[in-house]
């Protein structure tokens, strides 16, 4: 009897030192002016070991207005999860890029097990606390910038039950990136 392979969701993100990943108005301002974007910071690395992206709709709204119709920056595959889009709201030149799933997170990564993703990209804040809620994120990758924005859209949220995890790696960098590499430790329970 073949094993179901399973997808594991992993996340590779930037926060202010106060936890945010964007202003409420969802502007990355203080993303940009760091001088912190052209600085290589294992993003490459990353992507290529994924095989697609899981955005949340709010996340791929915003992707949608920066590149406008400029070029698509991700060389993966995009699935978004939404419940109030549908496939046809995707941009016609973005069609065989770019998929929305209404599936719970383990349901999607069970589908896309099956459709041999090894590796998915989770992205935006309430995803990633969804797929962290039902276990299913390995690990996170966790860029912060030094500065504190006061208030908007955070990266963690409500808990079911406490989430441990063990540092893997702490780099800095010398434009002032702290980056923390976290596997989350698997409740037995
Ligand atoms: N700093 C960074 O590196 C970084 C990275 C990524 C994103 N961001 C920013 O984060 C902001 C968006 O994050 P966010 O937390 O507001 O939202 P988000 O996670 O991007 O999107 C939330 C939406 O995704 C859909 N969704 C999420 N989980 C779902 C589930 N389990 N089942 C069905 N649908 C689900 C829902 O869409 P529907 O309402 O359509 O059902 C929900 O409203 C943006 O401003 C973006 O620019 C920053």
């Amino acid at each position: 009897m073949g094993r179901t392979r399973v997808t594991t969701g992993h996340v590779f993100i930037a926060t202010t030192l106060d936890g945010y990943i964007a202003r409420k108005d969802h502007a990355i301002d203080w993303l940009e002016n760091q001088g912190t974007l052209s600085e290589e910071h294992g993003y490459t690395k990353f992507i290529d070991s994924v095989d697609g992206i899981i955005f949340g709709r709010k996340t791929y709204e915003v992707v949608l207005n920066l590149v406008a119709d400029g070029e698509w920056p991700y060389p993966k595959p995009v699935i978004v999860l939404s419940r109030t889009l549908t496939n046809s709201n995707i941009p016609s030149h973005l069609t065989d890029k770019v998929e929305i799933s209404n599936h719970n997170p383990t349901d999607l990564l069970a589908a896309l097990g099956k459709k041999d993703w090894k590796r998915a990209y989770i992205d935006g804040g309430i995803t990633i606390q969804s797929f962290l809620n039902e276990g299913l994120i390995e690990d996170l990758i966790i860029t912060t910038l030094p500065v504190l924005i006061g208030e908007g859209i955070p990266l963690f949220g409500p808990t079911n039950q406490d989430i441990h995890l063990q540092l893997i790696n702490s780099t800095q960098y010398p434009s002032g990136l702290a980056q923390s590499h976290y596997r989350v430790i698997k409740n037995e329970a």
